[in-house]
């Protein structure tokens, strides 16, 4: 995935265009707004598609785009400038960002080489030392074979104050390198340091691609406090972003095109022993979303095997009633169903979820009968329905009062759901489940839904200290946006869109196609070979644009693309026609910034639209132009019309129907245009075959 994808993927537009002040209401699926790029205060002109993650002004401003053009105009930003924010917003670093001061990534370096050695140390010692006995013994108690041992590389801490910081002083790390890498702890008040491991079962951590970044480490006595003491947070190991096993079973996650998500290391261990690799485990933190997305980069496909102590339904019971507070600190969605069906939905993952049989985990089940680890796992019920069994298991028959709470703990999730069919589909299990009428459940989902504040998408944010009512679902705090509205929103048109729905996503966003659109666009396509073919041929751009200023219509600019790479790119390519010395692909891609540069070397990739002689090549490219322009003033139109089914152009004084008309005869004029071209490219086309 490129940076840009990824910073795409991350953020919500919603969550945006309101921390911009914008306010926002929802309509439909849609959310409409007074445009913040020009004076709008009577009909919101303003609109955002989440599903396709776009925006669009219907009023003078006839212009839409994606997040990274929506920032850049309302701050006058370029493309750089723009990347720059949106990557910090969405915690993603950039490639040009990547090399990092070099004194850090040297400590870095040698820490990695620190930890790498010091597994080796621990590993010896296991195998070896004579103190290890206790350890020898207790790994042969859990059954993990010598292959398994070597595999993992457990070790053996052994049980002193200092052998550790003993054995590695002497190969020349400072005591302070081997405090910053977590093996040593300095003592609080008397400054002195000592080993932090001692007399356990060494579990080496490692990162995605192989590295130690840190340990887990079991106590050996069955009284022992805590069970495991892990690394402390370093500059390598940062429990939230790290997946115990997933550099062992990363490459089996895609062969199986599934991850199942264990609680233990021990866990992991026993299932790759017994040939079951696709395995993982947590850290014992709850899973973030950062290990969340390093896990679907393997796979979307998810089941969280859940030990029946830690995730039982009392615990996601009491999670669930706790869920807004705890989606409004952080994205816990361990034990928290509601945020689980959120990420879900951003990540287009498939999560699942099984509980195990009361007293076992993984470990003890596949010991005692592996065959019995795949069967378990294929039960394994999708987030949604495994709430409603458990809701339902804890509800005594009979119990009114109680199924009203419990149709109102699981109908917010149901509402995070973004297919309908999908949703419909729990709200009818949940009625049955819970023996209420359908109807009745769905007016109240229908409700939550209306009364649902705008900006959930990133799990709450905006509804900060708003947490503690959890059967209230998430109505009030739409209302403080609400009271400022005077406007009326339009309805949202029902059913597919007869010609162009919103925006499709894969036009200006990049992934997934997300609304059937019954006509092809032609624009994406016009629109990059428009870019390959300037790329190529540096003078063509001002060829096209001396073709456009002939008929009286507007240069290339911008604002022509979808894209904000492209918006970008189109900038450096006029910048650069004006220059003496023509570059290759090779040294602009050096000059770029590195998403530029990923932009170009697709777009130079992709074979040039056939049959355009390189005479005809301005000619042909000013028509791409005008088709294009025609594409998105139809789309623009057909969309206006969807939300103002009332026949919208009504009110000739209304902002949106001016807005409309004027783009109605912007329309006229490039057709005119667009006729008045191909009469002289045929000419001309003509003209060179006789000459000929
Ligand atoms: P469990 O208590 O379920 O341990 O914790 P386990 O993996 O089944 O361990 P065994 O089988 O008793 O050896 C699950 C995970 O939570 C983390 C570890 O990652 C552990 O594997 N954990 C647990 C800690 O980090 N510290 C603890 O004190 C306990
Ligand atoms: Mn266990």
């Amino acid at each position: 995935m490129t940076d840009l994808q990824e910073i795409k993927n991350r953020l919500d537009l919603v969550d945006v265009v309101q921390d911009y002040g914008v306010q926002l209401r929802k309509s439909g699926r849609n959310y409409a707004g007074f445009c913040p790029f020009h004076p709008n205060t009577r009909t919101p002109a303003f609109y955002i598609f989440p599903e396709s993650q776009t925006w669009r002004c219907f009023g003078a401003c006839a212009d839409g785009g994606d997040v990274f053009s929506f920032v850049m105009k309302k701050n006058g930003w370029d493309f750089k400038e723009t990347l720059a924010d949106l990557a910090k917003r969405a915690g993603v670093e950039l490639a040009d960002a990547r090399p990092k001061d070099a004194a850090r990534e040297a400590a870095e370096d040698r820490q990695a080489a620190l930890l790498d050695t010091a597994a080796l140390y621990y590993h010896q010692l296991l195998l070896h030392a004579p103190q290890a006995e206790a350890a020898r013994r207790y790994v042969a108690d859990r059954a993990l074979t010598d292959e398994t041992v070597a595999a993992y590389r457990l070790g053996f801490a052994l049980d002193s104050w200092d052998a550790a910081k003993t054995h590695f002083t002497a190969q020349g790390y400072s005591e302070a390198e081997l405090l910053a890498a977590g093996l040593l702890t300095e003592h609080e008040e008397r400054h002195t340091r000592y080993d932090r491991f001692r007399g356990r079962l060494m579990i080496p951590i490692r990162d995605l691609d192989g590295r130690v970044v840190g340990f887990g480490a079991r106590t050996l006595d069955p009284d022992g406090v805590p069970k495991y003491l892990n690394s402390p947070q370093t500059a390598l190991f940062d429990k939230g972003h790290l997946i115990f096993g997933l550099d062992m079973a990363k490459r089996h996650i895609r062969d199986k095109h599934e991850v199942v998500l264990v609680e233990g290391y021990l866990d992991v261990m026993t299932a790759w022993q017994h040939g079951f690799r696709n395995v993982v485990a947590q850290m014992g933190t709850s899973l973030t979303e950062a290990q969340l997305r390093l896990l679907q980069k393997q796979s979307k496909r998810f089941v969280l095997a859940l030990d029946p102590d830690a995730a039982g339904a009392k615990a996601t019971l009491r999670s669930l009633q706790l869920a807004r507070e705890t989606l409004d600190r952080d994205l816990d969605v361990r034990f928290n169903a509601r945020g689980l069906v959120q990420l879900e939905g951003r990540l287009k993952a498939d999560i699942r979820i099984v509980t195990l049989p009361e007293g076992q985990d993984p470990d003890k089940l596949i010991r005692t009968d592996p065959a019995a680890w795949p069967r378990l796992l294929a039960e394994a019920r999708p987030v949604v329905d495994y709430v409603i069994g458990v809701v339902a298991a804890e509800l005594a028959p009979g119990d009114a009062k109680g199924k009203s709470a419990a149709a109102a703990q699981v109908l917010p999730l149901i509402n995070d759901i973004a297919d309908p069919v999908e949703r419909d589909h729990y709200l009818n299990k949940l009625g049955k489940t819970l023996g209420i009428e359908v109807a009745a459940l769905r007016q109240a989902a229908e409700r939550q839904r209306k009364d649902r504040p705008p900006g959930r998408g990133k799990g709450g944010q905006g509804r900060k200290g708003a947490g503690g009512q959890g059967s209230r679902g998430a109505g009030e705090q739409g209302s403080g946006g609400e009271r400022e509205w005077s406007g009326q929103v339009p309805p949202e048109p029902e059913g597919p869109p007869d010609d162009f729905g919103p925006p499709t996503r894969g036009a200006i966003s990049v992934g997934g196609s997300t609304i059937a659109t019954r006509r092809l666009r032609h624009s994406p396509q016009l629109e990059a070979n428009f870019l390959r073919q300037c790329l190529e041929h540096p003078g063509a751009l001002s060829a096209v644009n001396y073709l456009l200023s002939r008929h009286k219509l507007p240069e290339v600019s911008a604002g022509d693309f979808a894209r904000a790479e492209d918006k970008a790119l189109l900038t450096e390519i006029a910048q650069r026609a004006t220059l003496p010395t023509v570059a290759t692909i090779a040294e602009l891609c050096d000059s770029l910034d590195s998403a530029l540069a990923q932009r170009v070397k697709v777009l130079a990739a992709t074979p040039p639209q056939p049959g355009t002689k390189l005479e005809r090549l301005p000619d042909s490219l000013a028509l791409s132009v005008l088709d294009w322009r025609l594409e998105k003033i139809r789309e623009h139109n057909t969309i206006f019309k969807q939300l103002h089914p009332a026949g919208g152009p009504t009110d000739s004084a209304d902002e949106l129907t001016l807005s409309y008309l004027e783009q109605v005869r912007q329309m006229k004029r490039i057709n005119h245009a667009r006729d008045a071209m191909s009469a002289t490219g045929r000419r001309r086309a003509a003209e060179g075959k006789t000459k000929n």
